[in-house]
């Protein structure tokens, strides 16, 4: 939820922060701003929508200095409009700054600033925080710094904030709570950032500001203390990321590049972990937790959309094969509702991003009451993965498109490994079963890699001659009822068409009675234990004139009989085919975007990585 980028050195500051922008874009696009200090003068540009509208804008100005700061937002408090985009200004005009996140006590922040005489020119709780801090700085006579040390202490809510001050050179103050920022060390110079996407052309060293820690950044000078005023010792890391992984290499969307990534995704995400030849799972970081799961009663995985539907396809297959009790909970409902959380508790939290506000705060309140927190997450280093007692990356690579398309993928094989390595543990399975899906895995990334060679024209075709519904059902049993519902909200997200998941057995209680000849329902019908069942289902649905669209494994003859159309997937076991299918669904979605010319990369209102509440 909105990009930051930051830049003090020697360099041109305009170019490296429109930049950095722009790979940023994916957290927000609903406006876009710069600050540039020069000669101890502030010079600020914003302007509604995409960065490109911010450059273009600014095309003609005289903008170079070698301090800025820029920012991409995602809309919380007032609407997306020039004079809501950050940065904002104080009163005095003597500081500015940008925010992601949300001050939760603006309102009450903001009611004292206005009965000390202060002007507000936007609707957002950002100028709020920039006048609080430069009022304290005023009234007390202090540094900015001890202002918003101040300030910070009073505030609540999430933020990281970065600021400029006239009268402070080569500076930026950074500050971070609950949302993420990322400074890179280079020669002389640093580079921040919400994530390390607009440094790495310049520097693999980095440091993650923690919680509650405030960050001096001149060029030659990186001091991080906490909000006690002690000095805090930067951690620096190595970033084990490259260019080519945050550009799109030739195709028309990340989106679709992030599709095809996928057999290298998937074996990415197992490689070094699974063992086909000696038959072995090694997961070092399920390997310190071992004995709290052995005193676990329940497994609780926690997580927000298409990382929640990644825990439900796990809820059942950890319960098929390790005989656990395993309940899934959407992170947003779990924080809130006062859950019966112990020591006894094994909580796995399944991020992307790392960053999602409603699962870390789940995960710091579970943590409070003594349970075991375990991340499944992909961007290393992230807040999740930190505040997680153990774990594993899902080395899906950077994700850019705002729609999950491989992370979900590797979550899924990180959840299967997991869920294998704990049945073999416990002894629920047996040694043929646990070798047939080591099996299974390992030649799923050339089944994707089939999908995508000989299903793109197909899906392409069925995507055209969909794409004007209203609406969609989307159906499946078991392993795939998550599937069903992962791939009912790609098509919302991409194409904006309403469309519902189910399990195809519940039809019949309710969603039935919106099937007409203008309704598609698309069944995930794969051969598996349900599958004579979901074809009866398929048959209740012909029976009333929708039209049919199903997902079903290569070489059925019967499905196509019944479905309108097919999109097929090789046949697999029936715990590692959802993969494929899910495979088939997104392509499905991207195609339907794109035929309606939509902008599948940043769907409107959405936002990569939802670090507010
Ligand atoms: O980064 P996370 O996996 O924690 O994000 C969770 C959801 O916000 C995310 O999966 C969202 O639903 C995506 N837009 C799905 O495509």
């Amino acid at each position: 939820m909105c990009g930051i980028v930051g830049y003090v050195g020697s360099k041109d500051a305009y170019s490296i922060v429109i930049d950095g922008l722009k790979k940023l874009e994916y957290r927000g696009y609903d406006s876009a701003g710069v600050a540039i200090l020069k000669d101890n003068k502030i010079k600020l540009f914003k302007k509604e929508g995409r960065v490109a509208n911010l450059e273009a804008m600014v095309a003609e100005e005289d903008i170079t200095g070698t301090v800025g700061m820029g920012h991409t937002r995602w809309a919380t408090h007032g609407e997306p409009c020039d004079k809501n985009a950050h940065p904002h200004y104080s009163n005095s005009k003597q500081i500015a700054l940008i925010h992601n996140g949300i001050i939760e006590n603006y309102a009450q922040l903001k009611k004292e600033l206005v009965a000390k005489g202060y002007e507000f020119h936007s609707d957002t709780d950002s100028e709020v925080l920039v006048n609080f801090i430069d009022d304290i700085r005023i009234n007390n006579g202090c540094t900015l710094e001890e202002a918003v040390r101040i300030a910070l202490k009073r505030v609540t809510g999430a933020y990281v904030i970065l600021l400029l001050d006239e009268s402070v050179p080569n500076t930026i103050i950074a500050a971070r709570k609950g949302s993420p920022l990322v400074i890179g060390i280079g020669q002389n110079e640093h580079f921040l950032g919400s994530d390390a996407s607009p440094m790495l052309a310049y520097t693999k060293e980095v440091v993650y500001i923690n919680d509650y820690e405030l960050a001096i950044v001149k060029p030659d000078e990186l001091i991080l203390k906490n909000l006690g005023n002690e000095t805090v010792t930067p951690f620096v890391q190595k970033l084990d990321m490259n260019l080519s992984q945050i550009e799109k290499g030739g195709f028309d969307h990340f989106m679709l590049k992030e599709i095809f990534e996928q057999p290298s995704t998937i074996f990415d995400s197992f490689r070094g972990r699974m063992d086909v030849e000696k038959n072995t799972i090694t997961l070092s970081g399920m390997d310190a937790v071992l004995d709290k799961l052995d005193a676990a009663q329940r497994i609780i995985i926690v997580g927000c959309g298409t990382s929640w539907h990644a825990g439900l396809l796990a809820e059942y297959i950890i319960e098929e094969l390790c005989r656990i009790n395993v309940e899934v909970e959407y992170a947003s409902e779990f924080r809130y509702r006062n859950p019966i959380i112990t020591d006894k508790d094994f909580i796995i939290a399944v991020s992307q991003s790392g960053e999602t506000a409603d699962t870390l705060v789940a995960l710091e309140n579970a943590k409070e009451q003594g349970a075991t927190l375990f991340g499944i997450v992909n961007v290393v280093g992230s807040s999740i993965a930190r505040l997680t007692h153990a774990g594993m990356y899902t080395h899906a690579g950077p994700e850019i498109g705002v729609a999950s398309t491989k992370a979900f993928t590797a979550q899924v094989v990180a959840l299967i490994l997991f869920a294998l390595k704990l049945a073999k543990h416990r002894g629920t399975i047996s040694d043929e079963r646990f070798a047939e899906l080591v099996n299974e895995l390992n030649v799923v990334p050339e089944k994707v890699e089939w999908i995508v060679q000989n299903q793109v024209e197909n899906i392409k075709a069925i995507a055209t001659k969909y794409q004007e519904a209203n609406d969609f059902l989307y159906l499946g049993r078991g392993y795939n009822f998550p599937i069903a519902l992962e791939g009912a909200l790609k098509l919302k997200e991409i194409s904006y068409i309403h469309a519902e998941g189910y399990p195809a057995a519940e039809m019949k209680h309710g969603p039935i009675a919106l099937v007409d000849e203008t309704l598609p329902v698309v069944f995930v019908a794969t051969k598996d234990r349900y599958h004579e069942k979901i074809v009866s289902n398929m048959q209740e649905i012909k029976a009333r004139k929708g039209m049919l669209i199903a997902v079903a494994s290569e070489g059925d003859t019967h499905t196509p009989e019944i479905a309108d159309d097919v999109m097929f997937v090789p046949d697999a076991d029936e715990i590692v085919g959802p993969i494929l299918s899910t495979v088939a669904l997104q392509l499905l979605s991207y195609y339907i975007g794109v035929e309606k010319d939509l902008d599948v990369d940043k769907p409107r209102n959405l936002a990569k990585s939802v670090t507010v509440e």
